[in-house]
C-alpha cells in the first residue's frame, strides 16, 4: 500500500480492490485451513486475484493524480531534504559543545538576527539604529500568534478587541483563526483578487485601505500570495504603502515563501524592505518550513522593527513574556539548521541555489502548463498561470470544473480552483492539461 500513496504522486483504481482482498485474505485461510487444510491452495489463489487486478492494464489506466498538497515535492512526487540541511544536520550531531539545555526564551539569538537580516537586508539602516530585534517562533504560525497576542494586549492602549484585522479576501485560512484566537473580534477580509482578470483588485485593495478605521491591522502576504500567487508589482506596493501610511494603518507582514517565489530572496524581500525604508513600524513573521523545507522542525521568526531602541526593548520585554505561558522555550533543531547555514558564507551560498532548485521546478512547471494549453487551444487566457509566483495557483476553473477534474478525471485540488503547482511533474502535466482541457471544453 505505501508504494501506492506516495504524495502529490499516482494512486491506481485497484487499490481499493487489493485493499478489500488483503482484508479479506486472512479471513479466508484461517477458515479454509480449519474447514479442510487447504491453507496453501486458497493463500496461492489469494496472491493470484490480486496479481490479476494489479496488472490489468484497463483498470490501471485512471491515474489519480492530487495537486491539493502543501508542500514541496520533487518530479518525482517525493519530499525534498534540501542537501544543505542533511549536510548541516551532521554538522550538529558531531558538535560536542551542544547539547540539550532550554533555549533562552526569545530563543537562539545567532538565528533570529540572521533570520532579521535576511529579511530586512545586510545593510538595513534599522539594523544599524538598533530598533530591529526579534523572536524565534515555532513555524510562520507561532509568529503570526506572538504578535497577534501583543497587538491584541498592547497595540493601542491595553484592550484591542474591537481594533479590525484586515487580511485578504482571499487568504491562507489561517489567518483568521490566528487573530480571533487571539482576541481580535473583528478580522475582516480586504479585497485582493479580481476573479474576472484572474489578477491583483487593486483598486479594491486601495478603496479598503482608505474607508478603514484609522489605526486597523492589515496582514499582507510579503510575497507569493497564498492562495492566489498573484503579488502587487513594486510601483503597486508603493500605491498601498503611500495610504497606510497616511491613514496611520499597522502593517504586519507574513513572509512564509522568501526565496520560493521568484528565486531570489532579495527581489522576495522587496516590499518589506520598502516598507521599511518608507520608516514604518512593522511586524513580519517568518517561516523557514518552505524555503528549508525544515516542515516540522516548527521554525520562525518574527521580526520587530520598532521605532527606536527603547520600544524595541520595551515590546521583546512583553513577548518575552507571552511567550513564556504559550510555550515557555523554543526547540532548537530547525533553528541550529537555520542559523548555522545563515552564518557561513559557504552554506549560505549553497542554500540559495537549493532554494533555487526548487524555484526553478516550480517556474518549470508553470510555463509547460501555460504552453500545453496554449497549444491545445484552451479557450480563455492562461498568462496568470505564469504571471502568478510561487507553489500555489489560482487556475480559474469554476466549482463546476473542479468537481468533473475529481470525479472524472481523479484529479485533485481544491474547490477554489487552487492547485500546487509542486503537484505537477513531468510524467503527468500532459493528462493534467489535457484534463484543463476538457474540463473548461465541456463544462460551463
Ligand atoms: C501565507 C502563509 N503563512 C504562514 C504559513 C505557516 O507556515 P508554518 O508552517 O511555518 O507555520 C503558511 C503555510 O502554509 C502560509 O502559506
Amino acid at each position: 500500500i505505501p508504494d501506492y500513496v506516495t504524495p502529490g504522486g499516482v494512486v491506481t483504481q485497484p487499490l481499493k480492490h487489493s485493499i478489500g482482498l488483503f482484508f479479506f485474505f486472512p479471513g479466508t485461510c484461517t477458515a479454509l485451513l480449519e474447514a479442510n487444510g487447504t491453507f496453501e491452495c486458497s493463500l496461492r489463489l489469494c496472491f493470484c486475484f490480486n496479481l490479476i487486478i494489479i496488472s490489468n492494464p484497463r483498470l490501471l489506466s485512471k491515474p489519480q493524480r492530487t495537486l491539493r498538497g502543501k508542500t514541496y515535492r520533487t518530479d518525482e512526487s517525493k519530499p525534498w531534504v534540501l542537501p544543505v540541511v542533511k549536510k548541516v544536520e551532521k554538522v550538529i550531531v558531531h558538535d560536542d559543545t551542544l547539547n540539550h539545555e532550554y533555549l533562552p526564551i526569545l530563543g537562539l539569538p545567532e538565528f533570529r538576527s540572521s533570520a532579521s537580516k535576511i529579511v530586512l537586508g545586510d545593510d538595513s539602516p534599522a539594523i544599524g539604529e538598533n530598533r530591529v530585534g526579534a523572536v524565534q517562533c515555532l513555524g510562520g504560525t507561532g509568529a503570526l500568534k506572538i504578535g497577534a497576542e501583543f497587538l491584541r494586549r498592547f497595540y493601542n492602549g491595553s484592550n484591542n478587541t474591537k481594533t479590525p484585522v484586515y487580511v485578504s479576501a482571499p487568504t491562507w485560512e489561517n489567518h483568521n483563526a490566528v487573530f480571533s484566537n487571539a482576541g481580535f473580534e473583528d478580522v475582516r477580509p480586504y479585497k485582493y483578487w479580481d476573479a474576472e482578470k484572474r489578477g491583483l483588485d487593486l483598486a479594491g485593495f486601495l478603496g479598503d485601505l482608505e474607508s478603514c478605521p484609522g489605526g486597523s491591522i492589515f496582514v499582507l502576504h510579503a510575497c507569493a500570495h497564498n492562495p492566489t500567487g498573484t503579488d502587487p508589482t513594486p510601483e503597486q506596493w508603493k500605491r498601498i504603502a503611500d495610504v497606510m501610511k497616511r491613514r496611520k494603518l499597522f502593517v504586519f507582514f507574513d513572509s512564509a515563501y522568501q526565496g520560493f517565489a521568484s528565486g531570489s530572496l532579495d527581489k522576495d524581500a522587496w516590499a518589506v524592505r520598502y516598507f521599511v525604508s518608507m520608516g514604518f513600524e512593522l511586524f513580519c513573521a517568518q517561516s523557514f518550513s518552505k524555503n528549508f523545507g525544515l516542515y516540522n522542525e516548527r521554525v520562525g521568526n518574527l521580526t520587530v522593527v520598532a521605532r527606536d531602541a527603547d520600544n524595541l526593548k520595551r515590546t521583546l520585554s512583553q513577548m518575552e513574556k507571552i511567550v513564556r505561558t504559550t510555550w515557555s522555550n523554543p526547540p532548537s533543531q530547525g533553528a541550529r539548521v537555520v542559523a548555522v547555514t545563515l552564518n557561513s558564507p559557504q552554506l549560505f551560498a549553497e542554500w540559495k541555489d537549493n532554494v533555487k532548485t526548487m524555484a526553478d521546478r516550480v517556474l518549470l512547471m508553470r510555463a509547460q502548463l501555460k504552453e500545453k494549453l496554449q497549444s491545445l487551444g484552451t479557450p480563455g487566457t492562461w498568462d496568470h498561470i505564469t504571471d502568478q509566483i510561487g507553489m500555489f495557483s489560482f487556475t480559474g476553473l469554476n466549482p463546476k470544473q473542479v468537481e468533473f477534474m475529481v470525479k472524472e478525471k481523479h484529479i485533485y485540488l481544491m474547490a477554489s480552483g487552487r492547485i500546487n503547482m509542486c503537484g505537477l511533474t513531468t510524467k503527468n502535466i500532459d493528462y493534467v492539461a489535457a484534463s484543463i482541457h476538457e474540463a473548461v471544453t465541456t463544462v460551463q
